[in-house]
This record gives C-alpha cells, sequence and structure tokens, in this order.
C-alpha cells in the first residue's frame, strides 16, 4: 500500500445549511482518512466551502445581508458541524479566502499564458441552480434537467477554456487508467459525455452582471465562473505551487463527489489540469445519493435531514455507522429512521454492544481484573483466529476499493462468530471447575483479544466506541490500536487493567409519530401557514371559473414520479396534468370528484399539456385532493 493519502470532499455551497447528504461525504472521507491514519500513511484531508456565484448572491439577498455575511454565517456552519461529527479534517478551504483567490489568478494566468484562454462572445441557456450554461439539446422541455427550472437566456462576451483540446487525451486518460473514475458506472457515465467532441468552457462573467466573484488576472472587467474557482480548492488546500505539502500530497490526491458533479470535476478539472501543467488527481470517487423515504430530498417538500438532529436523538456512532452501512458506495440509497432504528438495535445494541458487555463481565468476574495470560491454547480456537486473518484482510482489500459497507459486513462476520465462541465454549461452566481454570484464561483472553481486534477494525468508522473498548481493555498505546496491530493474533498485552464501561449501544425504540414530525412534509411540522392575500372584490373572484369535474382516467407522466394526468369531465374531457403523484396512486383517482380551475390558460408540464389545474392542499403527511362529501352534478360551477 501506498504511504500516502490525500482525501477531497466537494467544497459545499453556502446558500443552504448542512443535511445529511453533506454529512455522508464528509464522513467516508473521514471513515477512509482515518483508516490511512490507521495504517501509517502521511494523511491530508481537506473539506471546504464554495462560496461565490449568484446563487450566494440571491440567497444573501433574500436573507437581507451582503454575500461576504451571508458566507462567513453558513461556512461557519459547515465548518463547525464537522467537529460535532467527529470529522478530524486537516484543512478548511474556503473560495474567499485570501491564499485560494491567489491560487486561482495563478492558475488562470498560466492557462491564459499557455494561449489556453481566448475572448469570445457567448449564447446560451444558464441555470442559477447549477451555476452553468445548457445547450437547448440538454434541455427537458425547455427545463434544466436537475432543477426543473426554464433558464435564462443569456448573450454575453466572454473568457473561454480551451476544453476542446484536451477531448482525446482525456479519453485516452481515462481508457488507460479504468480506476480514474470509479465506480464503474460513472466511468462510464464520463465516457458518454465524451462521446461528442468537448466544447470550450466559458470561464468568466461580466463584472456588470456579476462582482461576486474572483477578478480575472488579465481582465478586471471580469470575475472567474464558479466552477473554474471552486475545482482550484482541491491544489489551495495543499499549498500549490511550490510548498512540500503539494509534492507530497497531490501525487497520491482522491477526490470523493456524489454523482450531481461528475461532470465538472470528471471533464473540467481533469482538464484544467491538463493545461495548468499539473498532473491530473488519482481518482475521482463518485457515490450515489440519499434519498429520503424514497423521495429526493428538498426543502419544499420539507423533509431535509439534519444530521445534529439524528445525532442528537440517537447518538454520533450510530448514526456514523448507519449512513456507512446502509449505502452501497456508488448508488443511491433511501433514508428511513426506522431502518436506522432496527440496526441499532440488531447490529449495535445486540451484536456489537452485547458482545463488549459480556465478554467484560466474565473477564471481570472470573478473573483479577487484569487482562490473563493464555496459556492453553486448543484446537478449537483456530476458527476465531483464523476468521480475524480473514476478515482483517477483507476489511483492508474493502477499504482499497471503497466497499466500505462490505468492509462493515466481513466486521459483523467476525463478532457473530466471536459471539458463537461464547456459547460454544461456555465460560461460565469452566468458571465452576479449578481444573479448567487455564484454559478459562485462555478463552477469556481470546475474547478480549477478539474486541481489540474489533475496536481496531470499527475505529474508522466508530472513533468515540472504538476508543471506549480500547478503554475498557486498558489499551492506551496507539501501537496496539492501530491496523499493523491485528495483522497477527496476540498483539493485546496480559496483565492490562480492565475497566466496565457503560453499555455501548443502548437499545432504542422507534415511535413513528416522531418520525413524522421530524421528516414529513413541513405543513405537519408545524408549516406555518402562508399569509392572507389582500381583499379582492367578488367580480374579482367570479373570473376564477372553479368547477366539479369527475375524474375518469388517471396515470403517470412517464419519467416523473410527481406527475400524474388525469382526463376529466366538465363541459367534456379535458385533461389535466397534476404534481400530486406522490400522495396519489392513479387508480385511486378514478371516480372521483375534484374541483379545478377551468378558466386557467393550458400549460406544459414535462411536454404533457394541462388544461385546467386541480386544488389541493396540505394534510399531515403530504397533499390531499379537494373532495364533496356528497356527489355533485359534474361540471357544476363551485360558489
Ligand atoms: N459547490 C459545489 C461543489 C464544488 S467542488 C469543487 C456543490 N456544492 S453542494 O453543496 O451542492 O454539494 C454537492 C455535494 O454534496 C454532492 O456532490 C455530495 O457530496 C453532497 N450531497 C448533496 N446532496 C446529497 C444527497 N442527497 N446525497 C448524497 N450526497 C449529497 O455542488
Amino acid at each position: 500500500m501506498e504511504n500516502v493519502f490525500y482525501i477531497t470532499t466537494p467544497i459545499y455551497y453556502v446558500n443552504a445549511s448542512p443535511h445529511i447528504g453533506h454529512a455522508y461525504t464528509t464522513i467516508v472521507a473521514d471513515v477512509l482518512a482515518r483508516y490511512h491514519r490507521l495504517r501509517g500513511c502521511r494523511t491530508f484531508f481537506s473539506t471546504g466551502t464554495d462560496e461565490h456565484g449568484d446563487k450566494i448572491v440571491e440567497a444573501a439577498r433574500t436573507a437581507g445581508v451582503t454575500p461576504q455575511e451571508y458566507a462567513d454565517r453558513i461556512s461557519a456552519q459547515f465548518r463547525n458541524l464537522w467537529p460535532q461529527l467527529s470529522v478530524a479534517n486537516d484543512y478548511f478551504v474556503r473560495t474567499t479566502d485570501p491564499n485560494h483567490v491567489e491560487t486561482v489568478r495563478c492558475i488562470l494566468q498560466k492557462v491564459h499564458d499557455a494561449g489556453d484562454i481566448y475572448f469570445g462572445r457567448y449564447e446560451g441557456f444558464y441555470c442559477v441552480g447549477c451555476e452553468r450554461f445548457y445547450m437547448e439539446k440538454e434541455l427537458v422541455d425547455g427545463r434544466c434537467p436537475q432543477h426543473e427550472t426554464v433558464p435564462e437566456h443569456r448573450k454575453e462576451s466572454n473568457y473561454f477554456f480551451r476544453m476542446s483540446r484536451y477531448w482525446e487525451w482525456l479519453i485516452r486518460h481515462i481508457e488507460e487508467h479504468p480506476d480514474f473514475i470509479r465506480p464503474e458506472r460513472y466511468r462510464n457515465e464520463a465516457l458518454a459525455f465524451l462521446r461528442d467532441p468537448l466544447e470550450d468552457l466559458c470561464i468568466s462573467r461580466p463584472k456588470s452582471r456579476l462582482t461576486w466573484g474572483i477578478t480575472l488576472p488579465f481582465d478586471e472587467n471580469y470575475v472567474t465562473y464558479v466552477w473554474f474557482d471552486a475545482l482550484i480548492n482541491y491544489v489551495t488546500a495543499i499549498g500549490y505551487p511550490d510548498s512540500d505539502n503539494f509534492r507530497t500530497f497531490w501525487p497520491a490526491a482522491q477526490h470523493l463527489i456524489a454523482k450531481d458533479i461528475l461532470k465538472p470535476h470528471g471533464i473540467y478539472w481533469s482538464t484544467m489540469l491538463k493545461a495548468a501543467g499539473i498532473e491530473p488527481y488519482r481518482h475521482l470517487n463518485v457515490h450515489g445519493y440519499w434519498n429520503v423515504d424514497q423521495s429526493k430530498m428538498s426543502k419544499s417538500l420539507g423533509n431535509v435531514v439534519k444530521p445534529l438532529d439524528l445525532k442528537d436523538k440517537y447518538g454520533l456512532d450510530p448514526f456514523r455507522y448507519f449512513l456507512l452501512r446502509d449505502m452501497v458506495f456508488g448508488l443511491d440509497s433511501s433514508f428511513s429512521e426506522e431502518a436506522f432504528v432496527q440496526r441499532i438495535n440488531s447490529d449495535l445494541a445486540n451484536d456489537l454492544g452485547n458482545l463488549v458487555s459480556r465478554t467484560m463481565t466474565m473477564a471481570v468476574r472470573y478473573g483479577n481484573g487484569r487482562v490473563p495470560k493464555p496459556t492453553e491454547a486448543a484446537a478449537e480456537d483456530r476458527l476465531l483466529e483464523e476468521t480475524a486473518a480473514r476478515v482483517v484482510t477483507e476489511v483492508e482489500a474493502c477499504f482499497a476499493d471503497l466497499g466500505l459497507h462490505k468492509a462493515l459486513i466481513a466486521t459483523w462476520e467476525f463478532i457473530n462468530v466471536t459471539n458463537k465462541y461464547i456459547v460454544e465454549r461456555e465460560p461460565w461452566v469452566l468458571a465452576k471447575d479449578p481444573a479448567k481454570h487455564a484454559r478459562l484464561e485462555t478463552i477469556i483472553y481470546n475474547l478480549l483479544e477478539a474486541l481489540r481486534i474489533t475496536a481496531v477494525l470499527i475505529s474508522p468508522f466508530m472513533p468515540g466506541s472504538a476508543a471506549k473498548v480500547m478503554d475498557q481493555l486498558g489499551v492506551a498505546d496507539t501501537a496496539s490500536r492501530n491496523f499493523e496491530s491485528i495483522q497477527a493474533w496476540g498483539g493485546l498485552r496480559p496483565g492490562n487493567e480492565l475497566k466496565r464501561g457503560e453499555s455501548l449501544f443502548p437499545r432504542v425504540e422507534f415511535r413513528a409519530e416522531e418520525t413524522g414530525k421530524a421528516h414529513a412534509p413541513a405543513a405537519a411540522a408545524g408549516k406555518e401557514v402562508s399569509p392572507i392575500k389582500p381583499e379582492i372584490g367578488y367580480e374579482e373572484f367570479e373570473k376564477v371559473d372553479l368547477r366539479a369535474a369527475k375524474v375518469i382516467a388517471a396515470e403517470r407522466v412517464p419519467k416523473s414520479n410527481k406527475l400524474i394526468k388525469l382526463t376529466v369531465e366538465i363541459d367534456g374531457e379535458r385533461q389535466i396534468v397534476a404534481g400530486i403523484g406522490k400522495d396519489y396512486k392513479p387508480e385511486d383517482l378514478v371516480g372521483k370528484t375534484i374541483v379545478v380551475v377551468a378558466n386557467l390558460k393550458p400549460v406544459k408540464l414535462m411536454g404533457v399539456e394541462s388544461r385546467s389545474m386541480l386544488l389541493a392542499t396540505d394534510a399531515q403527511d403530504g397533499l390531499t385532493v379537494l373532495a364533496f362529501d356528497r356527489p355533485p352534478v359534474t361540471g357544476s360551477k363551485i360558489r
């Protein structure tokens, strides 16, 4: 294994507070960094915040403060969150830091001097949410595919990075380095982006439109495009261009991101590095998305999961364990509090927690309060030792290819074999027979050594709990807490003083109503009822033609989990599209008489025409459609 490890997380936008998605990436990076430190690698772990651009200006305006004040406030939330989640990063980059601004200007100048930046005109569709231009063909029904908003059409003169020049080089690099982008599905996705020739990248914004950015070193009238600015954070953090850290860590650089930002990292950043004469990074590690109870997490749905809420309710290590155990790296996962509680009770309270408390109780009860000396090894102990050796090797292999959930599964196999060892060896029977004392001591030693090995294996994931187990075992030296010390059986020193501790993972109860409160749409969580609008006269109300409409047919709009296409009867048949797909099944709507605005101008939603709008409101657990308690006459006017 290499002796240097550099891991980065994306630097997070400061337009919203941290949620479980940010926590996941950062905790994965922390687990990897902790593991490499425990392997004796020189390790550097960097995270930070991305603070320039339109998005932040807009968020600051809404909050009524300056962009700098806003960035300071939210950046601090991220910075302060990490220690509370036991994330031990070595560096925290802010794109407003003077050293970062310098690094960005230095790289821009370098690329400009090399002839890879030129001035030209640009016209395109700009999505503020993505902070990028889209080509018309990339839009879905004229909307941004990520945000489903209509992008602005912009025409302006700008600076361009000659990304097109590196198109063939990048394809070759990805092909020659199969693990440059991993897992493979994302490598394939990157290669798919590269099927068409690369276009040049617009890397500036005129100051007449945006001043909240880094001024180009070669033209004062422009600021740098946020992605060009943000990606450079990865070399700022280690002191590019001439610090020792840069020389040491850059050759080992690994980025960790979710699938949403594959393109800027896989394509823009790789080619930017090439143009700036910097070696490409080693790996781009791409994970999937956390959804919540099968839905995309979003502020408007009110289902954003806050890491500190879960930590406060269930404890930090269970939270870290659950995130790492329940997501297969690279695939999406759906967070459910019920599944979380089940994991705590089965894996943590039952398997691991019980193993620690049973072992410590027996060790203290049958011994003199110290780790005994093993003497009488028997053939029947071999399975435990062999499992330990195999699991340690397996865990190391899992770390090498990011199978972190598999590392935990393997560790739990060892925990279960150890629990079985207790049941089969029956130490409580041996304790009754003084002639079997030496054998009992060996068994207790083996159990305590199994706990030490388990503690090392879990320590990247649950550092606090691992330390508690080590303290109970009286292991104080760092050498007995690292991965080197579990390469062979028997690293636990006889004579260590044992200290029984409190239960590591108390059982918890799942209470559905509380979960509802925490994660249901905002209505249930005391959503503010929107203020009453200014008064209008009856004639104005009369303009809205509300009708009772009978639903004759309903089906989902393809590729949308929200939209349902309904055929309703009013004055004849009409098609309407409604965003109630998460709350209703199409078949449940057929036959209902609902209320619609019959004279609303037609619109297209995901390419499907809607010629009315139905009325709905908030219920405890989502949306509820307005209906009647006696069947009205179809098409009749609502007064
Ligand atoms: N500022 C850019 C990144 C610049 S890096 C040079 C950005 N910021 S972000 O705040 O939107 O963060 C995106 C990242 O947050 C994802 O790539 C991922 O690491 C994490 N996640 C955000 N939501 C997530 C989920 N729902 N699930 C998993 N991770 C998610 O993009």
